[in-house]
Order: C-alpha cells, then sequence, then structure tokens
C-alpha cells in the first residue's frame, strides 16, 4: 500500500504543529509549504520534525518548501496558510487579507493535484472554506473547514473541569459558523451517555457554552500575539485522520450545504459523516424554535463576513 501524502500549507504555529502531530500518527508523508521569504526556516522546521523520527519511532517523511510542485498528487491538503488574528482584532477583519491567501494556495495547489481532499483552518473559516471550494472546483464533499471540533472540545474541556471527570466521557454538540454566533446545543451533550443538563446547573451550563463561545479570543488575549494552535492543530488532525482511515467518524464540520437546514450555496458548521470521500452525509435534526434563531442569526453573520469577498 503506498504512503499517503498530506500537504500542509502554513508552516505557521499551527501548519508546524499540525505537520508534526501528522508524522507521529503515521497518516502520510507530509510537505510543509509556506511563501518563499521563509523558504529555510520552513525546510529547517521539517527537517527538524523528520529528524524526531528514529527518536519517536515514525517512518513518515517530512519536507519544507515553497514550490507547490512538491505537492504533487497529494491525497489531503490542509490550508492554515494566513494571517493570525491579534488582541482586538476580529476574526472577520482578517477577511480581505486570509481571502487573497487562501485563492492563491488553492490555485496552486490545483496546478499539481487533481482530486485533492482540502480542510480549510485559515479564519474566517466558514467564508474561506468558500473561498477555497469555488477556487478549485472540487465537489463538495471533497472541501470542508474545522471549527466544530475545536468548539466542542473547548466546551468539553470545561465541563470536564467542572465535573471533574476525564475528557473522555463528556461530548459536545455545536452548530453554526465559529465565532461568537456559534450555537452549542446542551441537549445533546452527555457525560458517560448522562444528558449533561441533569448534571450542570442551568446558569452554570450558560457560563460554560459562553466561555466556549469566546475560547478563540480568551488564548488571544493569553498569547498576546497570536491565536490558538495546539487544539485547532489537534482538531485538524482528527479531521484528517478519518479521511486517511476512512473511520466514517461523526464529527462536526464547516460543509457546504444545498437546503440542508434551510440554507443555500454557504459552509456552516453542521454534524457530518467523514470520511474516504471527505462530508459523506449531512445529518439535519430537528430543531427548537430558539436554536433555528440561534443558527439563522450565525448565518446571517457568515454571510455578513461573506459580503466582504470580493
Ligand atoms: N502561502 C503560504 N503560506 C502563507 C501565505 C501564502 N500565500 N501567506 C501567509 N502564509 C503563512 C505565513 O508565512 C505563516 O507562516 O501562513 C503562516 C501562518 O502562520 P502563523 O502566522 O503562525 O498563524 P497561525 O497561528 O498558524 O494561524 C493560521 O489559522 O486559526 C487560524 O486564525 C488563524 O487564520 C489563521 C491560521
Amino acid at each position: 500500500l503506498k504512503r499517503k501524502k498530506i500537504s500542509v500549507i502554513g508552516a505557521g504555529f499551527t501548519g508546524a504543529t499540525t505537520a508534526f502531530l501528522l508524522a507521529q500518527k503515521e497518516l502520510g508523508d507530509v510537505v510543509l509549504v509556506d511563501i518563499p521569504e521563509v523558504e529555510n526556516p520552513t525546510k529547517g522546521k521539517a527537517l527538524d520534525m523528520w529528524e524526531a523520527a528514529p527518536i519517536q519511532g515514525f517512518d513518515s517523511y517530512v519536507i519544507g518548501t515553497s514550490n507547490y510542485e512538491k505537492t504533487a498528487n497529494s491525497d489531503l491538503v490542509i490550508i492554515t496558510a494566513g494571517v493570525a488574528r491579534k488582541p482586538g482584532m476580529s476574526r472577520d477583519d482578517l477577511v480581505q487579507i486570509n481571502q487573497k491567501v487562501v485563492k492563491s494556495v488553492t490555485k496552486e495547489i490545483m496546478k499539481y493535484s487533481s482530486d485533492p481532499t482540502i480542510i480549510v483552518l485559515t479564519n474566517p473559516v466558514d467564508a474561506m472554506t468558500y473561498v477555497a471550494y469555488k477556487e478549485s472546483g472540487l465537489p463538495k464533499n471533497k472541501v470542508m473547514g474545522q471549527s466544530g471540533i475545536l468548539d466542542t472540545a473547548r466546551f468539553r474541556a470545561f465541563v470536564a473541569e467542572e465535573l471533574n471527570v476525564s475528557v473522555k466521557d463528556v461530548t459536545g454538540f455545536v452548530l453554526g459558523g465559529h465565532g461568537d454566533t456559534m450555537v452549542p446545543l446542551t441537549r445533546y451533550s452527555y457525560v458517560g451517555g448522562i444528558p449533561i443538563e441533569t448534571l450542570i446547573s442551568k446558569q452554570r451550563l450558560e457560563e460554560i457554552v459562553q466561555r466556549t463561545r469566546v475560547g478563540g479570543g480568551e488564548i488571544v488575549n493569553l498569547l498576546g500575539n497570536g491565536s490558538a494552535y495546539y487544539a485547532p492543530s489537534a482538531a485538524l488532525v482528527e479531521m484528517a485522520e478519518a479521511i486517511i482511515k476512512d473511520q466514517r467518524r461523526i464529527l462536526p464540520t464547516i460543509a457546504y450545504l444545498e437546503g440542508e437546514y434551510g440554507f443555500e450555496d454557504i459552509y456552516l458548521g453542521v454534524p457530518t459523516l467523514i470520511g474516504a470521500n471527505g462530508v459523506e452525509k449531512i445529518f439535519e435534526l430537528e430543531l427548537t424554535e430558539e436554536e433555528k434563531e440561534a443558527l439563522q442569526k450565525s448565518a446571517e453573520s457568515v454571510r455578513n463576513v461573506m459580503k466582504a469577498l470580493s
């Protein structure tokens, strides 16, 4: 069996961390790509990772480059290229700059790979996933964005802390766009199969949900110069693993909607089945009036960002 090839575009904090996790998990050979101005540091990071291989015992080969020819015939492409959010900057401020980046990166990728699956992380991620979809010309199932795994991971971490239980036993559920208008569905969240709403008071749960909503901002403020990357990288790798190993995981994904939940021609976070063919299915749930309204608001905020796209 031939090893899979995974290209990670953007060798910054998130891209480099993602590349290292992918290699450690032996999900495939990794090509780490950044702009020519930082070609040497990119090569250096990749070489440093490869030199960890004998110690950690992984056979995934890692290279760094600014030459897209090296990405030829990628099975999977992960886009983290762009500018990260600084304190005081909203995700939406990033839209113009990152649109250009995602567009050009996708164009370069498609020159050398005819049928890759693309996962986008670059923010504002719902809109940037749409940009990659349009630019790539790939079918909708092959282009997706990451946000829900990260958002639910934050929620799960806070709940595990609150109840002093294993993170493994806590599940979370989120719909909508990434950001302050995300729609966490606590009625679909469980601790060891027990509905979370029976274990945590309504008020406390609301506080945890609110902390989850602004979880990205909490990290931005603490770091002072950049945005979260450990948990985002872990989230990307969970999606990559589901695709590479055809795990058929049920994961929250930013997927292209064509009528689902009443939305058309938009990328939004929804529960999906992720396997070898990418987004193989979107699950449509019955929503309460309140949830419908929140999702509508979330979609509107994504549309507002999309208005800034040129
Ligand atoms: N092609 C390739 N790489 C690019 C390009 C481009 N056109 N433009 C910028 N980059 C690279 C930068 O050179 C940098 O190395 O993208 C990398 C981004 O890395 P960081 O600045 O460290 O940002 P990071 O924290 O990794 O976040 C990346 O993920 O979570 C989102 O909001 C975040 O959009 C941001 C992205």
